[in-house]
């Protein structure tokens, strides 16, 4: 890395799913505004995110979004060295207004642009928090749409350790919550109930894969949980929401412990970033925290607030994308199924 570099303003745009995020970062780890305008009150009565609203309520927001990054950070454009954007993954009409908000910054300024993969911004969510943290490390990115086991090689460099074959853990929250009547995001609501829950009330199954001891399948665990609750009412048994919610949360998190720690003793490394917003989890975070005690590693996660979407972490990963001379064009554009590695 050139350490010559100081100073870098970026400016950071996030729209790929359901949040309007713009941010201010200094060389990748300081964050000088971070603002999020959610939309989760305008999806909740669908029980889940409308693509087409999603995308129409980005366009009526990421202007005020961005001026109040601007305005929060005390900058001016001319302030600014480049402008980065999530390019994907996510939903092709929303990641298009960010990617086009940033493409006219962009032209308009004369300034670098950088896409940014949105996965590699939430593992870079670890580098504001941790000013030391450095690759390599093995990240557990567990979100709404991701569950993966990368190892971080280096700044930008990735290999893929394990994933879901269906379902990814944060969907599982969303779908059990859905089912339980307890509304969307079904996550946050489903770690807050389990607290007054049984989490060994039932055993719910592990869903593994055989030959591929690092990857996870969650839509087996989903099914089990439904056909649980299908049979109690059938047969007029009562039961306890806290309990599902608490027994369906230990069985996600122990095989997220679980095939994350047989990764990192197999990858001989000794630090382990979470990352996502399954990894604002407090049950998830408990058991690591227990588990990497006992093991003698290292454990990372980032503040709640840079658990979920948010801009800061686009711009950090930018940032590294920047000093090694990953810049777009103007043709860059929403790529809603791409990959990491
Ligand atoms: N405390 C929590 N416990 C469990 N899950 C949570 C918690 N907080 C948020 N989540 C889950 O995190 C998911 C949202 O995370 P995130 O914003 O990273 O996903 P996304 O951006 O929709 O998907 P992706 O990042 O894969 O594109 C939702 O599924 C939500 O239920
Ligand atoms: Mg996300």
């Amino acid at each position: 890395m050139d350490t010559k570099l100081g100073n870098v303003n970026i400016l950071a745009i996030e729209t790929s799913c359901d949040e309007t995020c713009a941010s201010v970062v200094r060389d990748g780890r300081e964050v000088l505004s971070n603002i999020v305008a959610s939309q989760i009150d305008l999806h909740k009565i669908y029980g889940g995110v409308v693509p087409e609203i999603a995308s129409r309520k980005h366009i009526q927001t990421i202007s005020i979004i961005i001026e109040e990054a601007m305005d929060e950070a005390n900058m001016k454009f001319a302030d600014l060295d480049a402008i980065a954007v999530t390019c994907g993954p996510g939903l092709v009409g929303a990641l298009l207004v960010g990617v086009s908000a940033a493409k006219g910054l962009s032209y308009g300024l004369d300034l670098p642009l950088i896409g940014v993969n949105h996965i590699e911004g939430h593992i870079c969510a670890n580098y504001i928090e941790y000013k030391d943290l450095e690759p390599p490390f093995l990240s557990l990115v567990v979100s709404g749409g991701h569950s993966h086991i990368i190892m971080v090689e280096d700044y930008g460099v990735y290999r893929l350790i394990g994933q879901t074959r269906d379902d990814a853990a944060g969907e599982a929250f969303d779908k059990v919550a859905r089912v339980l009547g307890l509304g969307y995001p079904g996550g946050p609501i489903i770690d807050k109930i389990s607290a007054k829950g049984d989490p060994y009330w039932v055993e719910y199954p592990h869903g593994s894969i055989e030959g591929h001891p690092y990857d996870f399948s969650f839509s087996g665990l989903k099914t089990a949980v439904i056909n649980h609750l299908h049979t109690m009412e059938q047969r007029g048994e009562a039961f306890k929401v806290e309990d599902v919610a608490a027994s369906f949360q230990r069985a996600v998190v122990d095989v997220l412990a679980e095939r994350t720690i047989l990764a990192v003793k197999k990858l001989q490394v000794d630090k382990i970033t979470l990352a996502g917003g399954v990894s604002a989890n407090s049950k998830l975070r408990h058991e690591f925290k227990k588990v990497c005690n006992k093991e003698g590693l290292k454990l990372y996660y980032p503040p709640l607030n840079l658990c979920t979407d948010n801009a800061a972490m686009i711009g950090s990963a930018a940032y590294y994308n920047y000093i090694n001379d990953k810049v777009a064009d103007l043709t860059l554009n929403a790529y809603p199924n791409l990959t990491i590695v």
